[in-house]
């Protein structure tokens, strides 16, 4: 039977995925998404490798019992904890992200790169083979904490948290700074505004999101026609749904 008509499944710990779900519905509007933000387990970064798996997979479960057509891992440190797995697991295809550090040390001069993502993210073996290929004048920046400021929507919060990070490098020498957790590109504008105009931000989002495009098509699985909808779940409470929404209708930028 073809599947083209049956939704996206995505998710992530809570809200952060909401900023890649806007890159794709913006790149494939006539898609159904189904996002799960899994809050009642955030943060996923400062847990072990098993316990996010573990969470992963209740959150598949519930994706899968919807019918979906493709599984999205909207979360670098779920990716790097549980993507594996679930590929060894399931056959519909499953995208995921990583860090962007490949843009980053394109781009790079001779400086160095600041890697911002959870502890998990930065530790785990598929980010060390990163680092392997890409990883010249790259520097592991954990950010234990800041995710949370995002769940709370404490902008300004989230910035001095952040200025306190950034205090502790001599900028001038600093060629990009990668957003390596997807709770952090709601912070994108903010921190273009602390940065000098050399840095380069890059992000995996939009790469995510053509991912797809291309996975669905080599499937035969895009939907040509018709409007697409968003549907919103989460394993918190109705608070938390409210927050969802109202990340996705305000955008990237807050
Ligand atoms: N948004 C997630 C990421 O991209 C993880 C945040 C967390 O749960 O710690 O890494």
């Amino acid at each position: 039977m073809n599947q083209a008509g049956n939704p996206i499944g995505v998710f992530d710990s809570g809200v952060g995925g909401i900023s890649v779900l806007q890159t794709m519905i913006r790149l494939l509007p006539r898609e159904h998404f189904i996002y799960y933000g899994d809050t009642a387990n955030a943060p996923y970064g400062t847990k072990k490798t098993e316990e996010v798996i573990d969470c992963v997979r209740k959150v598949t479960d519930s994706l899968l019992a919807r019918n979906i057509k493709a599984l999205v891992i909207a979360c670098n440190t779920a990716t790097g904890a549980a993507a594996y797995t679930l590929r060894k697991e399931l056959t519909i295809p499953v995208i995921g992200m990583e860090p962007a550090l490949k843009p980053a040390s394109e781009i790079r001069k001779n400086g160095e790169i600041l890697v911002l993502a959870t502890p998990l993210t930065l530790h785990q073996e598929k980010f060390n083979l990163l680092m392997e290929k890409y990883g010249e004048g790259a520097v592991r920046v954990p950010c234990t904490g800041l995710m949370e400021l995002v769940e709370q929507e404490n902008w300004e919060g989230a910035e001095a948290y952040l200025r306190e990070v950034f205090a502790l490098y001599d900028l001038r020498k600093v060629d990009a700074v990668v957003l390596g957790c997807t709770h952090y590109v709601f912070l994108k504008d903010r921190i273009r505004k602390m940065l000098p105009e050399h840095i380069i931000i890059t992000e995996g989002n939009e790469g995510t999101a053509r991912q797809l495009k291309r996975v669905l098509a080599r499937g035969h699985l895009l939907q040509e026609a018709g409007e697409g909808r968003v549907e919103l779940e989460t394993s918190g409470s109705s608070d938390d749904l409210g927050k969802m929404k109202r990340l996705l209708e305000r955008g990237i930028s807050e």
